[in-house]
């Protein structure tokens, strides 16, 4: 069982930018807060899992990608658990009420902690919300919570819910001196794991990848009934971004010549797709929920480093309050130019803060 780890979440203490007992989220306009929802419940095997979802392929903002339930602040006086709530509620039907839960189903969310925001690569703070899903009668058999759960996708908003073991995540251990070289507990679940070190504008920044089988003999069984519910509203669609009719077709050509250096600005780009190799159908996890997730696994199954804070707030904060940025709801064109940048001779974070913070934050950030 992984009950014991369950505390070391709760003991957690998430270090806002300069220690201030505030994080960043609530000094940025509305428009800019953005609050996702870590839904976590132990598996059969008594293993956390994680609940993910695979956005619509219709959303103009990262379609297709997988990701944790969540959006946009609604106003001032959201906080950032009733954003995520809220939203997971409109993303994947599982009320924001407590009492709704408790009665209905005969479990209630605990809200255990949130982590540091996270800087989303369209300029707006991510405040991840940890809940665990506590059965308080454990009378109630699977059977009956699946009849009972009729949770249900949005079509519009998401297009599958699945979940995967949380430890799985705790890959790399260590960000080693060589990208990937690294010890870690060998995967429960994952096929693939990855990461390397890239720069975002001169600032270090991860770029990890965790691939999952869509067809899961671990699912459970309430998220095995959403699954069959969902598939069929969206066409998946494969990694060159075809439909499957055309992507068939394609199959029948010759391939491409295999491009020589890896290019990562596609990579993972979306979250569903085949395996190349054996034609399986994989979610792919990466990006900011991978970075989210991976931070999560260190608090509960190993020892972060304590010298070294989770997440982005200083950066953020330093955007905002020496860069003058994500002031207000549409991007400036500084904001536009960094998100298109794809090297620091481009446009950087040192082109809109001083040196000496701009040098800062890239010690802080150095992996
Ligand atoms: C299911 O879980 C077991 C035990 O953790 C693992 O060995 C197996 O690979 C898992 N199956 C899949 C499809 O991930």
């Amino acid at each position: 069982m992984d009950s014991k780890y369950l505390d070391n979440i709760k003991q957690y203490k998430p270090v806002n930018y300069l220690n201030s007992s505030l994080s960043i989220w609530h000094k940025l306009p509305v428009a800019r807060r953005l609050s996702v929802f870590i839904l976590l419940f132990f598996g059969s095997l008594g293993e956390l899992r994680v609940v993910l979802t695979k956005r619509s392929t219709k959303l103009r903002n990262f379609p297709g990608h997988i990701s944790l339930p969540g959006g946009k602040a609604d106003n001032g006086l959201e906080s950032e658990w009733q954003v995520a709530r809220r939203e997971m509620f409109e993303e994947i039907g599982i009320s924001e009420s407590n009492q709704y839960l408790k009665e209905n189903y005969g479990f209630v969310i605990d809200h255990i902690t949130t982590l540091p925001c996270y800087l989303s690569r369209t300029f707006s703070a991510v405040k991840p919300c940890i809940g665990f899903m506590n059965f308080d009668n454990p009378e109630i058999s699977e059977v009956e919570l699946i009849h009972n759960l009729k949770l249900s996708v949005n079509p519009g908003e998401s297009s599958s819910v699945f979940s995967c073991p949380l430890k799985d995540f705790l890959y790399p251990l260590k960000e080693g001196l060589e990208d990937g070289v690294d010890a870690a507990p060998s995967a429960l679940e994952a096929l693939l794991r990855s990461s390397h070190r890239v720069k975002w504008g001169g600032i270090p920044w991860m770029l990890r990848s965790y691939v999952f089988l869509q067809h899961n003999e671990n699912e459970t069984g309430w998220l095995k009934e959403m699954a069959s519910l969902s598939t069929s509203e969206e066409e998946s669609v494969d990694e060159s971004g075809d439909t499957e009719d055309e992507a068939a077709k394609k199959r029948q050509s010759p391939p491409p010549p295999k491009r020589q250096k890896k290019d990562l600005s596609n990579w993972g780009r979306l979250g569903s797709r085949r395996l190349s190799d054996t034609n399986e159908k994989v979610y792919d996890v990466w990006g900011l929920t991978a970075n989210i997730l991976h931070d999560l696994a260190t608090i509960v199954y190993s020892n972060p480093d304590s010298n070294k804070a989770l997440g982005e707030e200083e950066l953020i904060h330093s955007i905002w309050d020496k860069g003058g940025q994500m002031k207000e709801k549409s991007r400036s064109d500084l904001e536009i130019a960094l998100i298109e940048s794809n090297s620091v001779k481009d446009f950087g974070f040192g082109d809109i803060l001083p040196r000496t913070e701009f040098n800062r934050l890239k010690n802080l950030y150095k992996i």
